[in-house]
């Protein structure tokens, strides 16, 4: 008998976890697994694209080849809406929230909130992309969902996850008791546990933010980019710096390895540039989960108000004791009340 343990197999043993649950929520983490398998094959085939076909050209199969993000999003919705488990998706590719309203989800508890393609400039360049999903209770009674179900507080996940498209393909969730991580085996098509109760270290020696945008950074910023680059024995210091450009693949480095990552407010985005929905609220109940932090430079992310479904936050993100760091830094050099609202 192998010891290994699918994906399939740990949802379905997790089910105790939630006595009264009716396996509904199994279901719905079944299908994002299976709707990222589909996209894993195409991005693993992103470099063909002179022999199979440019986006907007019809490929051999006779089907119009689409662009990656498109094609991610296609799939998640598909898989999302017949599952029978979801009443409405909110997506980073659809203004208004999608609703689900067929024969299987008219008794559908939930509503998933995703990023289909996280870093998809990085595509053609052949690094590492992501997805990320955040599950929610709905809070509309019956029939297809509105979007006041999607006006919950980050703390209200039930589920959040990531998929990473990098040397190797994995699945990351959480329900609320803890991290767990699945490598997917090609050789037979499964995500198998390969990194269970994943947790983050409590401090690292990795920072990772777009320094191009340095003269644009809050004061805050600018003073503990300048700390990370020190030198102090105790502390480890200097730091090293990384940045990919695909939020889930430098926070997955960063779960495993300890670190920080930081996306502040800019000039070009006084916000931020992350969505609170469905990029930082799954990302920090993620790494809340694993032991880590997460707020926007001042306050928790997961406690923040959805005022609108693609609304942006500034996002520091990573180990416990490098978030309260720089979380120090802010509040000295770039104090809530200096800021815009
Ligand atoms: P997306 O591809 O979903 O639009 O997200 C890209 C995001 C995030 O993944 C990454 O951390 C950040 O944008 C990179 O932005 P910069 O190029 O401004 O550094
Ligand atoms: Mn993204
Ligand atoms: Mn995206």
């Amino acid at each position: 008998m192998s010891r290994v343990k699918t994906l399939g197999q740990f949802i379905i043993e997790k089910q105790a976890d939630f006595p009264f649950s009716k396996g509904e929520l199994s279901r719905l983490l079944r299908d994002i697994g299976i709707a990222a398998k589909i996209v894993n094959r195409e991005v693993n085939k992103a470099g063909l694209a002179d022999i199979l076909g440019e986006v907007g050209e019809i490929n051999v199969q006779g089907e119009s080849v689409k662009k990656l993000d498109v094609f991610a999003n296609e799939q998640f919705i598909a898989a999302l809406s017949v599952g029978g488990e979801c009443c409405a998706i909110a997506s980073e590719e659809n203004e208004e929230i999608i609703l689900v309203d067929n024969a299987q989800s008219k008794n559908a508890k939930y509503v998933v909130a995703i990023d289909p393609l996280d870093g998809s400039s990085n595509i053609d360049v052949n690094v590492s992309v992501g997805t990320i999903f955040s599950i929610y209770r709905r809070v509309s009674l019956t029939g297809p969902g509105t979007p006041e179900d999607f006006q919950q507080r980050g703390t209200e996940q039930v589920a959040a996850g990531y998929v990473i498209y990098g040397s190797s393909t994995m699945l990351v969730y959480t329900t609320g008791k803890g991290v767990n991580g699945f490598t997917l085996d090609p050789s037979i098509g499964e995500f198998c546990l390969s990194h269970p109760k994943m947790m983050m270290p409590k401090s690292g020696k990795t920072y990772s933010l777009n320094e191009g945008n340095y003269l644009h950074f809050p004061d805050g910023v600018k003073k503990y980019l300048k700390y990370c680059q020190e030198e102090d024995n105790a502390t480890r210091r200097p730091y090293s710096s990384r940045y990919i450009g695909s939020a889930v693949a430098d926070i997955h480095r960063n779960l495993i390895t300890g670190g920080i990552f930081i996306y502040p407010a800019t000039a070009a985005s006084p916000k931020g540039k992350l969505r609170l929905l469905y990029e930082c609220n799954p990302l920090a109940y993620i790494v809340e989960q694993a032991g880590g932090r997460a707020t926007n430079g001042s306050s928790r992310i997961l406690e923040q108000e959805i005022t609108s479904l693609h609304q942006r936050t500034p996002l520091f993100v990573g180990s416990e004791d490098m978030v309260n760091k720089a979380m120090e830094f802010m509040q000295k050099y770039s104090p809530v009340s200096a800021q815009q609202g």
